[in-house]
């Protein structure tokens, strides 16, 4: 049992109340002069109803401390812990050496699912960085709520069917080749998209051709679905490369098409519930009283709408996963699309419209200037992933030019500092593309991060034979050294909270301050040339260093290279 644990008993069994209570209030306070564990004892006063003061008092007197606790002091409302330092080290880095790469797991989430709606891109259009940072979140929310025990279903609910797409086969007839198609991809479908909106400008007839093009797809017909089709299997083959060079995977490529046939029986619902009103010649529902615009459900021509396709596919979630929480990843702009369309499936009466969750994000910008979407100039993550890759390779051919491999380490080093400066700061804030500061090796980057790890991997290599059976952990009486454990005690439960906040950058974070207290602790402290016993013991910190981060790293998407 950890440390963190068997305190939390012993104070339950002092206060007389329940260890899972306690447990989950206990702190590892950021003041090293309030202790090692605190324990506030504010929420206990309603359950003992004595003052917060009084209780920490009384608990303090009938405490049987564990034998890792030199020290109880209680200040105010407050008990703090001095664990003994060697006892301290020992819990923390014996559990993580046994533990192994599932020291961060939890059952918390056993048998419940939650779904994950990411990444998202529209076919025929560029896979830009905008999508970049859905997939790259979604990525890591995904895989932190499956070390949670969580199980996961990751949705890419494609923008696949829309007017968007009559427009696109009368483009195609109009201006397209079946060569240019194939030989430029997706490039040559946004050329001939954003010709025909030009075009429309001074023929608006054509945007009746294109609704009557989608209206055919709509209903099935051959030639309208099989040139979409064709859209679709070009645009796919674009993102399955962008997928793999960021080693992201879906469980279900469900996009918005899948729901075609799915939408009458919800339209039908909506009719049956009074919900659906005439306006204008269209089909709404009214949300004055949520305050919001209402909700389009059918277009005067009876097209039916993104939100239409968003409640069906909601719906259908909830049927097929019978999921605990449904997630989407879009950016802020979408705030209004998912406060209503949350806000339908509410008035439909399912109360468990509020296991519905928008996760939002703010964009991405890059150095020079905006990422434009229209006109065609936009920077495309694919370009974008292989520059990162370059400007990696530059450096190792300059830093270590014999290393090994290099084309396999510049992949990851380029790509994981993408990833790593994406999910640094809290996700609603902008994300800037700046080459030098995310490939900064002394930043708090993804390169530093791995960097750390490849050094931990090679000191482990020099010091070839180490095992670890009985260590001697009252060597590790350093201030490094316990910081060091400090930071990876609070691991497990840093994962907990990215997963209660949506917010992965909290692990990103996590990960460069273990970085900084191992790079701290291996100046401090002489390894290789120690002592035995101080050898065996820092190797300990060593290990557990490098099995952190690595399990850190994983949980965001990047790969932790051995050697760089
Ligand atoms: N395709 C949309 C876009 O690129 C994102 C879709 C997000 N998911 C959803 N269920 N609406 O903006």
């Amino acid at each position: 049992m950890d440390m963190k644990a068997k305190l939390a008993e012993c104070l339950a069994k002092a206060a007389g109340v329940d260890t899972a209570e306690i447990l989950a209030g206990l702190e590892v306070p950021a003041n090293k002069d309030m202790g090692d564990f605190a324990y506030p004892c504010f929420k206990l006063a309603k359950v003992l109803r004595k003052a917060p003061p009084l209780i920490a008092k009384e608990i303090g007197e009938v405490l049987e401390k564990p034998d890792f606790i030199d020290e109880v002091q209680i200040v105010g409302a407050y008990i703090n812990f001095f664990t003994n330092k060697a006892s301290y080290t020992k819990g923390v880095l014996e559990t993580i050496l046994t533990k192994g790469s599932d020291y961060g797991k939890s059952d918390l989430g056993k048998g419940k699912t939650i779904v994950i709606d990411y990444s998202s891109p529209n076919i025929a259009k560029p896979f830009h960085v905008g999508h970049l940072r859905s997939t790259v979140i979604g990525n890591a929310i995904r895989k932190i709520y499956e070390e949670l025990g969580y199980t996961c279903v990751g949705i890419n609910h494609l923008g696949d069917w829309g007017t968007q797409f009559g427009k696109l086969i009368v483009a195609y007839k109009k201006w397209g080749s079946k060569e240019a198609v194939e030989k430029d991809g997706i490039q040559e479908l946004m050329r001939i998209y954003v010709k025909f909106h030009d075009e429309a400008e001074q023929h608006p007839e054509m945007n009746d051709e294109a609704r009557l093009w989608f209206v055919k797809m709509q209903d099935g017909d051959e030639e309208a679905l099989s040139l979409w089709k064709w859209f679709y299997d070009i645009s796919m083959k674009e993102f399955e490369r962008v997928y793999d060079m960021l080693g992201v995977k879906f469980d279900a490529y469900t996009g918005e098409s899948f729901y075609n046939d799915k939408m009458a029986p919800v339209i039908e619902e909506l009719k049956e519930k009074q919900l659906l009103e005439e306006s204008e010649g269209a089909m709404i529902v009214n949300l004055e009283e949520e305050n919001m615009p209402p909700c389009l459900i059918i277009r005067k021509d009876g097209g039916t709408l993104y939100a239409t396709r968003d409640i069906t596919a909601a719906l259908y979630r909830k049927k097929t996963y019978d999921f605990t929480k449904c997630i989407y990843l879009t950016a802020l702009d979408q705030n209004l699309h998912f406060a209503q369309v949350f806000s339908v499936i509410h008035k439909m009466g399912y109360d468990w419209y509020k296991d519905l969750v928008h996760v939002p994000f703010g964009l991405v910008s890059l150095e020079s200037g905006k990422l434009s979407t229209r006109h065609g100039n936009v920077v495309l993550m694919e370009d974008l992933l292989q520059q990162a890759i370059g400007e990696t390779q530059k450096i190792i051919a300059e830093k270590n030019p014999s290393l090994p491999n290099k084309e396999e380490v510049a992949k990851k080093v380029g790509i994981g500092a993408v990833i790593f400066n994406d999910l640094y700061n809290s996700r609603i804030k902008d994300v800037v593309f700046s080459w030098s500061r995310m490939l900064n090796f002394d930043g708090e980057t993804g390169p530093y991060v791995q960097y750390t790890h490849a050094r931990a991997c090679s000191i482990l290599k020099k010091a070839d034979g180490f095992t670890t059976e009985n260590i001697d952990f009252g060597k590790l009486n350093d201030e490094a050294s316990v910081d060091v454990c400090k930071l990876l005690e609070a691991f497990p439960k840093k994962i907990q909270d990215a997963a209660d906040k949506l917010e992965p950058s909290i692990v990103t974070r996590h990960l460069v301050s273990i970085s900084q207290a191992f790079n701290k602790f291996y100046h401090d402290n002489p390894i290789l040339n120690s002592e035995d016993a101080v050898k065996k013991a820092r190797l300990a910190v060593v290990v557990a260093v490098k099995t952190v981060i690595a399990e850190g790293l994983r949980l965001l998407g990047i790969d932790a290279p051995e050697q760089m």
